[in-house]
């Protein structure tokens, strides 16, 4: 019988994506993250303190629902237990122990998220979970951990690849026909995945790999996201040390949109909204393409002090809704652009669909204000209906623009970036989906554990 299973699970591998009964990864995650505002100095109040602010300000509400530990939550000492090989907790910072942080966040209706790497070594140099995966996974099953972020640091030299692929240098020394699942990037990762698969607990996989061995081609059958590129950091545009602004990434992101859909995401990193210097106009565009790449909306800024038209940004249900869109799982797309590489000016004009209508976002990333205007026969998915009048809405002023014929032109601040609805005068889509439903056929996934569901969306367009 397990020998039948498993010569299935190695021919549909391939093909499968992680998917679970409980839609658990098929949208992008919604949560917090410790890091970009706390790095190392974290400890079980700031987790629980988040998790009430979450609920009080109103956040919890519009869907995020991860509180997520990054590094630095183990003893950097002692690392694992000489006889279990558990990794030992650092009780300075969490008293209580970590299945105990579980439940408070539980208790508050929200889900618990971990840090670990596939290395020998985190990357601020705690216990790594290279060889301890089956150990790792069980450990953090049993404390009720959610989710798991698998970064990339301290890689053994003998289990380093053969060929070297990092997208910031766009250097990729492989064969044209190089298969990267065949990576021992893509094996670092697997070994995860598959610890994680035989435990009896749904744990969301984020893998943290920076867009290394060309993750996208294998993130899907890996993982529920995947990081594309270096680290970000709060700042519009450039790069510092390891750290990236958020033009360059925009930019990478203009010719790798396609790999994301339900069960897999591109992951663009950790939300910046709110920090550093990023003005409003900047954490507004950030929000708003990062919610339009279908990336995982992670909140990396602090929540006791944050202020109102911070929390408003990542509060606007209009575009937290594209993101989060049930029947459309593909990530908008640049239109009227040339395909140039560009750190700085990226492409400016994307459009995706929802079940709301047809969205466009205009990105102004010139240091003065602009108009941007696009004829409704330049977007691809208006394009054939050439002379229609169209209502346009404003995703952030949350209103009507009015009815527009031939084109639509909006001034755009500096940094800025305009989130605009389109529909039929009656508000109805342009282009509705027939039968938009989710279609799931049962596959055996886990060991041992009821056959898990694979999910897709079945509709045809008008
Ligand atoms: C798996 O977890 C579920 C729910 O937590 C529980 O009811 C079930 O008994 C568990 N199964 C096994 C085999 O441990
Ligand atoms: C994405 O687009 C690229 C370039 O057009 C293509 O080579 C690749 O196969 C596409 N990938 C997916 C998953 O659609
Ligand atoms: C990822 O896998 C899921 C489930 O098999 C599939 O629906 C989705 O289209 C895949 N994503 C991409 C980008 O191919
Ligand atoms: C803020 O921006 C200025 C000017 O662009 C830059 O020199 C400075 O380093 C930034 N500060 C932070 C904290 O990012």
């Amino acid at each position: 019988m397990l020998s039948v299973l498993l010569a299935g699970l190695a021919l549909s591998d391939r093909a499968l994506a992680i998917v679970s009964q409980d839609g658990t990864g098929r949208l992008p995650a919604m949560g917090w993250n410790s890091w970009n505002e706390y790095a190392c100095d974290i400890t079980e109040e700031d987790f629980v303190k988040t998790g009430e602010l979450l609920i009080s300000l109103g956040l919890k509400d519009v869907g995020y629902e991860y509180i997520n530990i990054d590094d630095c939550w183990s003893d950097k000492e002692k690392k694992r237990d000489p006889t279990t090989k558990e990794i030992i907790i650092d009780t300075a910072k969490f008293p209580n122990g970590i299945s105990h942080l579980a439940d408070t966040i539980h208790g508050l209706g929200l889900k618990l998220g971990i840090y670990s790497d596939a290395g020998a070594e985190t990357c601020a140099g705690y216990a790594g979970s290279l060889g301890y995966e089956a150990i790792d996974a069980a450990t953090f099953s049993k404390w009720g951990i959610d989710y798991l972020k698998y970064d990339n640091c301290a890689v053994p030299e003998e289990v380093k690849d053969e060929y070297e692929f990092i997208p910031e240098e766009l250097s990729d020394n492989a064969p044209p026909d190089y298969d990267w699942s065949t990576s021992n990037t893509a094996k670092r990762y697997r070994a995860m995945r598959d610890a994680l698969l035989k435990q009896n607990r749904t744990i969301q996989y984020s893998l943290c790999a920076w867009g290394h061995a060309h993750v996208e081609e294998w993130g899907n059958t890996t993982g529920h996201s995947w990081r594309m590129w270096g680290d970000i950091m709060p700042m519009w545009a450039g790069k510092e040390k390891w750290s990236w602004g958020l033009m360059p990434i925009v930019n990478q992101a203009a010719f790798l949109w396609n790999y994301t859909d339900f069960w897999g995401h591109n992951d663009w990193d950790m939300l910046e909204v709110g920090n550093g210097n990023l003005t409003f106009e900047e954490s507004r565009s950030h929000f708003t393409l990062w919610a339009a790449l279908k990336s995982p909306l992670i909140i990396g800024t602090k929540l006791d002090t944050i202020e109102k038209p911070i929390l408003d940004i990542l509060s606007n249900k209009e575009i937290i809704a594209f993101n989060q869109d049930p029947v459309y799982g593909a990530s908008a797309r640049p239109f009227k652009w040339d395909g140039v590489y560009d750190m700085e000016h990226p492409a400016a004009y994307w459009v995706g669909t929802s079940v709301k209508g047809i969205h466009l976002f205009l990105l102004n990333s010139h240091d003065k204000a602009q108009r941007m205007r696009t004829r409704f026969s330049e977007i691809p998915a208006l394009s054939e209906k050439k002379g229609d009048r169209y209502l346009v809405r404003d995703m952030w002023a949350g209103k009507d623009l009015g009815v527009y014929k031939g084109d639509i032109s909006v001034v755009v601040a500096t940094h800025g970036t305009a989130a605009l609805r389109i529909t039929k005068l009656d508000g109805s889509h342009p282009n509705p989906v027939q039968g938009g439903i989710v279609r799931c056929t049962s596959v055996q996934r886990q060991f041992g554990m009821e056959s898990a569901k694979m999910c897709h969306v079945q509709f045809s367009q008008k």
